[in-house]
């Protein structure tokens, strides 16, 4: 696969110039490229990075053969297009989350990546977050017994979106981060919502989500831009401990609970409170963890852990969501897709 170079990021606005730092820190500011449509996005990247090029045109960048990886930071409405054409031209590719707007895109991504044998990535960032980490080899060793439910919350009352809906904002890292934690196959999928702020039909501000698994395993989640305490928690209940992440705690973002019930013998329950375990958790930036692991992907010739599978899976889940939503909070199957 040979040794990583440098990567060009197309799309310098809010996010982008995230990873435009990052990759800067990792690689080395004249190791990154920075492409955006709009003059003054770039003169501000200039501004910052002075050893950084840049250019206008993403035609120019997907072309330069010499630039092995792409990194797309643009709205969700052209995922689709730019990370297609990046692929055909060769290019390993992280794309933001949601990989693209419609499943059966994802899974055009997903096969040509795999005919072309290039890393596709999406941006699932909470999947690389420390705190994440710990919890889900918690899961994984059974500590916390058989997983009953996950509940999470993300709320703000800042930072509306007016182009995407909550569901493909907050909602695709929310459900990110329950499939991960989850470990199993979504089945069907319920949400209620709306849309107090009078924005266009099927762009909600607020949603409550609820996921079936296989096993009977759920996932309920509120996801609102209209809330007065800026929220970001996922809880998960097991039949012999419980967890919270809470990453806007500073410092104790994942809580480990040694509680639960049990029936007695007598018919009525016993609880027990044990002890809280607060693990401690490397704050290195999940955003470098995450462009580290995309270099390393493909310099490895290794499947990313947020591959494009993954994008493909939340995709499937928000699809149905969004279904339910339109039908009046109707319970929906989760559609079943091949990738060949
Ligand atoms: N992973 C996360 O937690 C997270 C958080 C926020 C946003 N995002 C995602 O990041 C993406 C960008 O969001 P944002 O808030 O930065 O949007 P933004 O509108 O602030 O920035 C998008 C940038 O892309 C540029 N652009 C658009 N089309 C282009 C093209 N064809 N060629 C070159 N440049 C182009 C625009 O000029 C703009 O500078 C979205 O997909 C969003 O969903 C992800």
């Amino acid at each position: 696969m040979g040794n990583v170079e440098n990567v060009a990021v197309i799309g310098a606005g809010k996010w982008g110039k995230y990873l435009v730092r990052n990759f800067s820190e990792i690689l080395g500011q004249s190791n990154v490229t920075v492409c955006d449509s709009d003059q003054e996005h770039l003169e501000e990247v200039k501004r910052d990075y002075k050893e950084i090029c840049t250019s206008r045109s993403c035609d120019e960048v997907i072309d330069d053969e010499s630039i092995p990886a792409t990194v797309i930071a643009t709205p969700g409405a052209t995922h689709f297009e730019l990370t297609e054409r990046a692929l055909r031209a060769g290019k390993h590719v992280l794309v933001e989350r949601p990989l693209t707007q419609k499943v059966s895109d994802a899974v055009k991504l997903v096969e040509l990546a795999r005919d072309r044998d290039t890393t596709l990535m999406v941006d699932h960032l909470l999947e690389y977050h420390s705190a994440v980490e710990v919890l889900r080899e918690k899961i994984d060793s059974g500590e916390l017994g058989d997983i009953y439910y996950v509940h999470g919350q993300r709320l703000d009352l800042e930072d509306v979106e007016t182009e995407e809906d909550i569901l493909w904002s907050l909602g695709s890292q929310e459900v990110s981060l329950m499939l991960y934690l989850v470990d199993k196959e979504p089945k069907e999928v319920t949400a209620h919502g709306g849309r107090y702020l009078e924005r266009d039909e099927g762009k909600e501000d607020t949603v409550f989500l609820t996921v079936e698994f296989e096993d009977g395993v759920k996932a309920h989640s509120h996801l609102s831009w209209l809330d007065p305490h800026k929220t970001r928690r996922m809880t998960v209940v097991g039949s012999k401990k419980m967890a919270t992440f809470d990453d806007m705690e500073s410092r104790n973002k994942l809580w480990i609970f040694d509680k639960g019930a049990e029936k007695s013998g007598e018919g009525g329950f016993n609880v027990r409170y044990g002890d809280v375990h607060i693990p401690n958790v490397s704050l290195e930036e999940p955003m470098k963890k995450m462009c580290r692991h995309f270099l390393e992907s493909f310099e490895n010739g290794t499947e990313p852990r947020s591959d494009g599978e993954d994008g493909l899976e939340v995709l499937k889940v928000l699809d149905a969501a969004r279904r339910s939503l339109k039908n009046g909070g109707k319970p929906t199957i989760v559609m079943n897709v091949e990738v060949e």
